[in-house]
């Protein structure tokens, strides 16, 4: 069975003329199913790039991307948030939850996107936050919740509409050590119990001991 998703040969330039960065160096990497794929390397190596593109928010300035086999980087502007809804799940680094919202809405919103139904998208929502340990916190709005609470909330959100595939970007650097290995054990689950495909760029050992690989990114390229 082909890869949940790969990248090939993908590389990413910012800028141009003395302005030009190589962030991401001709990169090539599978995520299976069932696999934590931590993603490490020093700040400006490249992680947050490549992850981006490997959620297909960020397009490549060369190279491809197949998901389940199929070439997104060939499909034009319009077909890609198909694709990001049904296939990703994106956890960012700084949460970009809305502050309009509450932790529950903000996951119903993305469910109604997928038009699922009021009731149902309340529901899945309570769900998916109990999952994280929110339960209580279901009705505050961001500004009014933790680090920690916000980035929970983040990773309830980028699992609603359950997609094969979940990208975090330092999911554990806002959290308390408890909580912490709590965002991990979860993010190992949903690997090996729901079958995901999940990476996860950290530099947190809690990440590292518990993640079947690791991609060493220096200076845009991959080193290990
Ligand atoms: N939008 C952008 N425009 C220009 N340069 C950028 C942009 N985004 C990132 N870069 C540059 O690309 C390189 C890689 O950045 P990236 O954010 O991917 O690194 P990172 O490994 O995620 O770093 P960190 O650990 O600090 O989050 C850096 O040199 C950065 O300055
Ligand atoms: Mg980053």
């Amino acid at each position: 069975m082909e890869p949940a998703l790969l990248v090939k040969n993908i590389s990413k330039v910012y800028g141009r003329g003395e302005n030009r960065v190589v962030a991401v160096d001709s990169v090539t990497l599978a995520l299976e199913r069932r696999e934590l794929l931590l993603i490490m390397g020093p700040s400006g190596s490249g992680k947050t790039s490549l992850l981006s593109m490997m959620g297909c928010i960020l397009r490549p300035t060369s190279g491809e991307i197949y998901i389940e086999g199929r070439r997104v980087s060939a499909l034009s502007e319009a077909d890609l948030p198909d694709v990001r809804r049904h296939a990703l799940g994106f956890v960012f680094q700084a949460f970009n939850l809305f502050s309009a919202l509450t932790a529950a809405e903000n996951i119903e919103l993305v469910l109604r996107l997928k038009r699922v139904d009021k009731a149902r998208s309340r529901a899945i929502a309570m769900d998916l936050l109990a999952r994280v340990g929110l339960t209580k916190r279901a009705h505050l709005y961001p500004a009014d919740l933790s680090g920690g609470e916000k980035q929970r909330t983040a990773l309830a959100r980028a699992l609603a509409g359950d997609p094969p595939i979940v990208l975090a970007d330092e999911p554990t650097a806002n959290l308390d050590s408890k909580t912490g290995k709590e965002i991990v054990g979860l993010l190992k689950g949903l690997a090996e119990e729901s079958g995901k495909a999940v990476a996860v760029v950290s530099h947190d050992p809690k990440v590292e001991a518990l993640a079947h690989r690791i991609a060493l990114l220096e200076d845009g390229r991959l080193i290990a």
